[in-house]
């Protein structure tokens, strides 16, 4: 085992270097190990497409590929019929792989459930037939509500199996956001859980539910698995227990094939305002997309591999690469209930360990996190099995990258740092393990079928090596089709800047001289904070929703270990003094009204808010005071001493520990 200098020095001789071929190794067996695949697709984009959605099982095949008349309201696969569950669970089973286990769930404490995709089907199949039972047939939204235990599959897979699209909220997330979301969305039916687990404690869960949940008469059903055993009151004639009802429900649902374009999921995701998007996708070209994707990135043998990611169901990487990539696919998962801490550090490894996982996929804030808690816990941990390591959700840097390179993948595992977003559904840029080269903070390229460009405000395609902004300039099966009730916005968000097809991303970017894509970060009032969306319009309309607040300004802040932190300028009524009581108050207050992931990490008292003339609120100079940088120009301020006192504030400041 190296000492802690050998590494220190062996990962500063990699950071020398720019370019990582893909191991010998890994490429003698991989799926793909050329650009042909890239070039067949840039000859014809949709054809190829079409090619890759017959992997999977239509009831009715499609007459036109893409239909581009309505752009951007773009049609996948038009006139196709399937059933996603079909797809997930029937057509394994149908095919002798009934046995094959589809999860390795693991709990918190230990426990370990082993699921097959025949067990897995069944469950699907009361589950639906409990759903239907209560009247929620094609089109209903069904809310989820659930912490990472088997129950969230079940419920997203028998909401796909019978046509209601469902509206997943991150366990994280407070029930007042849980009640917004379900408002927004005219959710028919919840499906929610007693308590929840976090690190040996139990939180209660439906009885915070219940709190809040008061007023939406269109949520008709709240189905609650019982797994903590913690109190709640069932309300007679809408509260229902999960196994109860699976267990009177029928045993069969046959799964009725949905047109192409038939909703899947809402997922909400933050945007420039407080109220949170609707992300819309649905049926057909998303599971063309991320099954595919998922196959070749992952460079898949559902055979022989074992993957494991540990991000949570409630994001759209859950979605995509927890739930339907692996299922799709056939694959074999692990699941793990608890936080990457809990009961220690070396968890993540000791299942890798115990289960033979050969694929990881995790977040850049969760390897510098690993850096911190030390090589040795995951050194002590047999992980000769693994193959291949993936990155998502916010720029590696390169240190983490040769981290997580030498660390946890001995040298031998390629590392796919994959680009996309909740909106995009699927992976977009990225390197094929085995057929592309890596560079370390660079995602890559454009993977076969998409196009992106970095382009100046007019929409101008800017130099190789010039920062911009990054643009996809080709429809693609898993986008998304509109945001949920709100089709004007998602026009005005995505497409009025430049015109259909090209969709802006809303990150700043950068391709270099040999075509790879650096992508910096968001470019609109978006901080992602440990990888997870978040909007400063969101945070300060919490903080401003306290009675003792009278105006708020949030920014983000570059953050060593998160990658952004959430920075709060926070002017108090007259009467209220700014100290370590109130932030904390603050804090709570945040935590209450959207998760404790919003909670600030630094607020700032300000006697005022640096104002234009006709009073809006700066917010590019208090960026420049958090990031400690020279303050930009002032003479449009009303006050420009406003910006001193600021200055000073910000020094005299604690954070939170
Ligand atoms: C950022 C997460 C750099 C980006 C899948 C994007 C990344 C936002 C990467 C979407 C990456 C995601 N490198 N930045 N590999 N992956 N991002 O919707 O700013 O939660 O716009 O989807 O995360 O976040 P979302």
């Amino acid at each position: 085992m190296a000492d802690a200098s050998q590494l220190e020095a062996d990962l500063e001789a990699l950071l020398q270097q720019e370019w990582f071929e893909p191991p010998a190794d890994f490429v003698r067996d991989a799926l793909i190990t050329d650009l042909s695949v890239h070039e067949a697709a840039e000859r014809d984009p949709v054809g190829w497409w079409e090619e890759q959605a017959r992997a999977l099982d239509w009831a009715q095949p499609w007459t036109r590929g893409l239909v581009d008349d309505d752009a951007p309201f773009y049609r996948w696969f038009e006139g196709g019929k399937l059933n996603l569950s079909h797809n997930c669970l029937d057509r394994h089973v149908a095919a002798g792989l009934g046995e094959r286990v589809a999860l390795h769930w693991h709990g918190e404490e230990g426990e370990i459930r082993t699921i097959t995709y025949a067990q897995l089907l069944a469950d699907v199949e009361r589950c639906a037939n409990a759903l239907k039972a209560r009247g929620v047939g094609a089109g209903d939204v069904v809310g989820i509500y659930l912490p990472m235990i088997p129950e969230v599959v079940v419920a997203m897979l028998a909401c796909a199996r019978i046509g209601a699209p469902h509206n997943v909220v991150f366990g994280g997330f407070s029930a007042e956001s849980v009640h917004e979301r379900m408002a927004f969305s005219n959710a028919s039916a919840l499906i929610t859980v007693d308590g929840a687990r976090r690190k040996g404690r139990t939180a209660p869960v439906k009885s915070e539910v219940d709190r809040v949940m008061d007023g939406l008469t269109h949520l008709e059903t709240i189905l609650v698995v019982r797994h903590t055993g913690v109190a709640c009151e069932m309300r007679d004639g809408r509260d229902l227990w999960w196994d109860e009802a699976l267990a009177a429900a029928a045993p069969e649902c046959p799964a009725e094939p949905f047109d192409s374009e038939h909703p899947l999921f809402i997922l909400y995701s933050s945007g420039s305002t407080a109220k949170p998007k609707g992300i819309q996708h649905t049926t057909g070209g998303y599971l063309t997309g991320i099954a595919w994707s998922f196959k070749h990135v992952f460079d898949l043998k559902p055979e022989t591999d074992v993957y494991f990611c540990p991000a949570d169901v409630g994001w759209i990487t859950g979605h995509s690469y927890i739930v339907y990539g692996p299922l799709a696919n056939g694959a074999t998962s692990v699941m793990y209930e608890g936080a990457p801490d809990y009961p220690n550090q070396g968890i993540w490894w000791e299942l890798c360990e115990r289960y033979g996982v050969t694929i990881f996929y995790t977040a850049p804030t969760a390897i510098r996190a690993c850096m911190k808690w030390g090589a040795e816990l995951v050194q002590e941990h047999d992980l000769s099995k693994l193959r291949l390591l993936g990155s998502v959700g916010e720029p590696i840097n390169p240190k983490a990258w040769a981290w997580y390179w030498l660390v946890v993948g001995g040298g031998r595992c390629p590392i796919v740092d994959t680009w996309w977003q909740t909106e995009t559904g699927q992976m977009v840029i990225t390197t094929l393990p085995g057929a592309q080269r890596m560079k370390p903070g660079s995602a890559g390229t454009p993977l076969p079928g998409m196009r992106a460009s970095v382009v100046d405000e007019e929409g101008r395609e800017v130099q190789r090596d010039t920062q911009g902004l990054l643009t996809l300039d080709r429809p693609w099966p898993g986008m998304l089709r509109t945001l949920y009730r709100e089709p004007d916005r998602y026009v005005s968000g995505y497409w009025e800047r430049f015109g259909a097809p090209t969709y802006l991303v809303g990150d700043a970017s950068r391709q270099d001289h040999d075509g790879y894509f650096w992508v910096i970060g968001r470019v609109d009032d978006v901080i992602n904070v440990s990888g997870h969306r978040l909007s400063t319009a969101e945070v300060e309309s919490a903080l401003v929703s306290h009675p003792k607040v009278a105006e708020a300004a949030v920014v983000g802040q570059s953050d060593e270990d998160t990658g952004q932190a959430i920075c709060a300028f926070v002017t108090l009524r007259d009467e209220v003094t700014g100290d370590d009581a109130m932030a904390l108050d603050l804090r709570d207050h945040v935590a209450h009204r959207i998760g404790k992931l919003a909670r600030p990490k630094r607020i700032i008292w300000a006697g005022e808010l640096p104002k234009t003339r006709s009073g809006k609120i700066m917010r590019r100079l208090l960026k420049d005071i958090a990031e400690g940088r020279e303050i930009g120009d002032v003479t449009t301020l009303r006050d420009p001493d406003v910006m001193g006192q600021l200055t000073q504030a910000m020094r005299g400041r604690g954070d939170e520990d």
